[in-house]
């Protein structure tokens, strides 16, 4: 099997539609009171999952320098005597980990994270190297320094594409003009989604950019596989989340679900492919990024793909929206 790929806008890099997230592969972490990680991480189990996605095509993996403190890039860079590094677009970020530096954009620290990144992911060069949020400093004080700082690495040659984050995509839009990021990567599932809203759409597609959604299944609260609400331990980041709590999200979720199943009934995986599906429905340049963390859950993600018709995508929308 192998995955349908996107251009991932002006990189020229064609990537496959579904990517795999590994935010997971860190475990449980709390920062600074937050949980800000996840339950249930088995090293082996992550491991497998990579392997069946290499196997399976899906070959774009997403980490971060804060998912685990390192755990997440660490666990990536065990990989490379199965899988050939060459085959895999390997995306990470830096930005939440401040260390000793005033802001985590401070050019030197920068430098820092970024070698502490290739050391982890045992590799020379980063694909796609994200800056992780949009704020800068006070009056932006960081901003032009971190501009200048990423493209030194890009022509360094030790990154190959910068990237552009964050929760809120009016932020990325804000900010999108002065980073010019080769790919932005912002929070959209069929609840919560303010990308066209925001007119970070429009400035993709108009400035030929890739871009990449996060959580499309809402950190698995969307697929309505819970029965009844669920309290994660501290350091699961899913504790945040209210929906996983409250008894009425569950049983729309679960509605939903069957819903769904009907509507899709010769899908493989209908709520999988009705989820993502409606992200990518009238989109180019776009992939989706879900978070994996063992081989059945990988397997399940490369039989999706497709974009659902407008129609098909609304439909879905309005399964979820209370
Ligand atoms: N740039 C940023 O600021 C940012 C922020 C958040 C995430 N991300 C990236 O986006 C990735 C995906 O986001 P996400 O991890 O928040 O959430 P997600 O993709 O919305 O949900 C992933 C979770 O859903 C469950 N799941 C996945 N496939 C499943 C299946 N077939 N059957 C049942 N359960 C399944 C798994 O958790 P369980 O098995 O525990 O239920 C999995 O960890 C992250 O890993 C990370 O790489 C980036």
């Amino acid at each position: 099997m192998t995955a349908r790929t996107i251009r991932l806008g002006r990189t020229g890099v064609q990537v496959p539609v579904i990517g795999l997230g590994t935010w997971s592969f860190g475990g449980l972490n709390v920062n600074r009171g937050v949980s800000v990680g996840w339950a249930g991480h088995d090293d082996g189990q992550a491991q497998a999952a990579l392997a069946t996605a290499y196997e399976l095509g899906l070959t774009h993996w997403d980490t971060a320098d804060v998912y685990g403190n390192g755990r997440s890039e660490r666990l990536i860079g065990t990989m490379w005597s199965s899988v050939p590094r060459s085959r895999i677009f390997l995306a990470t970020k830096f930005g939440y980990h401040r260390g000793p530096a005033e802001h985590p954009y401070e050019p030197s620290f920068m430098r820092a994270r970024l070698e502490e990144s290739l050391r982890n992911l045992r590799t020379d060069v980063i694909d796609l190297y994200y800056l992780h949020h949009c704020d800068f400093g006070p009056q932006d004080r960081q901003l032009e320094g971190a501009v200048a700082t990423a493209r030194r690495f890009q022509k360094e040659g030790k990154v190959r594409w910068i990237g552009l984050s964050d929760w809120d995509a009016r932020r990325i839009r804000r900010y999108a003009d002065v980073v010019d990021p080769d790919v932005v990567q912002t929070y959209r599932n069929v609840v919560d989604d303010d990308y066209e809203a925001s007119g970070l759409r429009r400035w993709v597609e108009d400035n030929d950019r890739g871009v990449v959604f996060f959580s499309p299944l809402r950190h698995g609260l969307l697929l309505g596989k819970y029965a009844a609400p669920v309290e994660f331990p501290e350091g699961d980041f899913r504790r945040n989340v209210t929906g996983f709590r409250d008894p009425e999200t569950i049983r729309r979720m679960q509605q939903a679900r069957q819903a769904l199943i009907e509507r899709f009934p010769n899908h493989r995986e209908p709520v999988l492919h009705g989820l993502c599906g409606a992200l990518l429905s009238g989109q180019k340049n776009a992939c989706v990024l879900v978070g994996l963390r063992n081989p059945d859950q990988v397997r399940a993600a490369a039989t999706i793909g497709e974009p659902l018709s407008a129609e098909e995508a609304a439909w879905v929308r309005a399964r979820y929206v209370a």
